[in-house]
Formats: C-alpha cells, structure tokens, sequence
C-alpha cells in the first residue's frame, strides 16, 4: 500500500496543555504493522454477533481489531482481560476464539450488556468461558477473582473518549439533525466525564493494576484514536503511551488499525458524519484537514517481572453462572 503524504498538510499545534509531554525522551522507534481491521463496515461486523441493543454504546471497538489483536498475541485456552469493557467486544471476540475472558466495566448498563453478548456468544456456539465485574478499573486488584493474578495472557481494551467523539445522527427534513448515544452515562465519576487530567491518572491506576495481573511474558494491547478538539489534534495515543510507561509498560509496537476498507491500494471511507462535518468545516476556512481513518494499537510489555501465579486457575471458575 502506498500511503501519500497530503499534498498541503499544515502543522497543527498540540493542546491543551494536559496532553503536553510528561517524558520529554522521543518516542522509541517501533515495529508498525498496518491491519486491514474495517474490510466490512463496523456495523455489518456486529449485525447478528452483538444484541442490537449494543448500537447504544457510543465507542465500541472494532470486533476486527479485537480478533486480530487476539490471535496475534494469545494462544487458545489462555485468559484475556479488558478493564473497561463497554459492550464486551473483547469478551466476545475472545470466547469465539476458545480463549477466556474476564471484563471490568464500571456502568451496570453496559455491564449487564457485556453478560448479554456472552451468553448470545456461547449460544452461537463460542468455546471459551467469560464473565463480567461491574466495578472501577482503578481498583483492578479488589475487582477481580484474585485467582487470576499472574495469569492474564493478553489485556486488550480502550480508553473512554469524551463526547465529542461519538454518538449517532439522524437528520429530520425542517428539523435538522439530531444527536444521540454520545454518552456513556451521566455519572460524573465515569473517565469519560472526569476531564483529560483525571482520565489519564485513572487510565496510568488502571494499567498498573493490569500489570499486576499479567502472566511473565503477558502482553497490553490499547486501541486509541487521535481525534481532533475545537480544530485541534489531540494525540491522545501518545499521552496513552506515556500513561503506560508510567505504569512501568514498555512500548514494544505501535500498529495501525484501519477504519477505513482496503482495495488494493485504495482506501474506502467510513468516516462518521461528525468527522466529516469537521473536515467540511476546515477546508471551508482553508485548513486542508484530511478525516482520520485510524486507531493507533498500542503493544506494550511489562518491564517488571510479575509474580506468580497465585494458584491455577479452573474453567468452571470463569464460567459465568448464567452462560455455563
Ligand atoms: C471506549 S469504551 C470501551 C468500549 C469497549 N471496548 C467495547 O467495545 O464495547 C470505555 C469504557 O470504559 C468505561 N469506564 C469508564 N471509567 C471506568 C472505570 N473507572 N472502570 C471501568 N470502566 C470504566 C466506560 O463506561 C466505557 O464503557
């Protein structure tokens, strides 16, 4: 694929100031694969797999980017774990591979759903075993079984965004258009509505609490999205990449998740219409802004050696009572 640059791209300045650099060291040059993650649209990935009810979630990840992450960095029978789990995309993708799954989610709304498309799951026939925990992630160690300290294989998750992000639009003729699904609550203890402060401690808790958890060896893959703020680009995946090495994760890859289709060398848009109204908006100013058709997938390791496990652990006692 060949990727061109844009012809009169402009430098855009990073702000606000909260998502300034806490390491000043240059990031490492890492390995970077590109996955073709959005061959079908996100909604043909989910229709008949995920309960419809699943579209109310305003940031669901691909179930593309989960598989791939999946079988790229676990083996069949081994434990993957997503601290804020939203719909359980992970869950899910994970069981359908034979892996097990345990989610952290700390809406009881999404939560329940999450236990929902488990058990859709397990009646299409998935092998593995999953369960969720209605909680906070940023107590990760008092959330969870403690049986599965040493023993996750693979944390897979993705940070919550704020609203401007997300939601769906419906456009009635003489009514404008209308806005929906852009939040996950109005709780304001939720990440998502704490501010970009707050979002990033809680996210560098969460990540320490997850390498406590890890097996030797366990791998974080973190799926997150540059997005643009009131113009500006927000490089959120570089603040995610310091939060982890504040956790004390290395950086081990950086790889691009397309939300765009490949063809060839073509790619097929699928942006939403906020992203495409921003871009509109831009070039009617004479910014050449061009639509982000990415997630960045952070790969990190742990630095630290994690202790052993603190018994093994059994199937039954990841089978979640209802879908077992
Ligand atoms: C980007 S969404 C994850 C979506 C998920 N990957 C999926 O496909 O459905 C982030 C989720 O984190 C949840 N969240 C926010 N703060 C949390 C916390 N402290 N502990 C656990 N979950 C939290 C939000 O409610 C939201 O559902």
């Amino acid at each position: 694929m060949t990727v061109r640059r844009p012809a009169a791209s402009r430098a855009v300045p990073l702000a606000p100031t909260i998502w300034s650099p806490v390491i000043t060291t240059p990031a490492p040059h890492l390995p970077l694969s590109v996955w073709p993650t959005a061959q079908r649209t996100a909604r043909t990935q989910r229709t008949g797999r995920y309960l419809p009810l699943s579209t109310e979630h305003p940031a669901k990840m691909l179930p593309a980017i989960a598989r791939q992450a999946i079988a790229a960095y676990t083996q069949p029978g081994d434990l993957v774990l997503d601290p804020m789990c939203g719909i359980g995309t992970t869950l899910v993708e994970a069981i359908h591979l034979g892996r097990d799954a345990v989610g952290v989610e700390y809406e009881p709304k999404w939560a329940q759903l999450a236990g929902a498309n488990l058990r859709l799951a397990r009646q299409h026939g998935a092998p593995g075993h999953g369960e969720v925990v209605d909680g906070d992630a940023r107590h990760l160690p008092g959330v969870v079984d403690p049986a599965i300290r040493g023993l996750v294989a693979l944390v897979l998750t993705s940070p919550p965004y704020g609203a401007s992000l997300h939601g769906q639009v419906s456009a009635t003729p003489g009514a404008g258009v209308t806005k929906s699904h852009y939040k996950y609550s109005t709780d304001p203890a939720n990440l998502a509505h704490a501010g970009h402060h707050a979002l990033l401690e809680g996210m560098v808790q969460i990540l320490i609490g997850c390498t406590r958890l890890l097996r030797p060896g366990g791998i974080v893959a973190m799926t997150v999205r540059p997005y643009r703020y009131r113009g500006t680009l927000i490089d959120l995946p570089g603040a995610m990449t310091r939060a982890g090495q504040r956790a004390g994760l290395t950086p081990l890859e950086r790889n691009v998740a397309l939300l765009a289709g490949l063809r060839g060398d073509q790619l097929i848009p699928r942006a939403s219409f906020f992203a495409l109204e921003q871009v509109r908006r831009a070039r009617a100013n004479n910014t050449p802004l061009h639509v982000i058709a990415h997630e960045d997938l952070l790969v990190f390791g742990a630095s630290r050696s994690c202790s052993p496990p603190a018994r093994k652990l059994r199937p039954a006692q990841l089978a979640h009572p209802e879908q077992s």
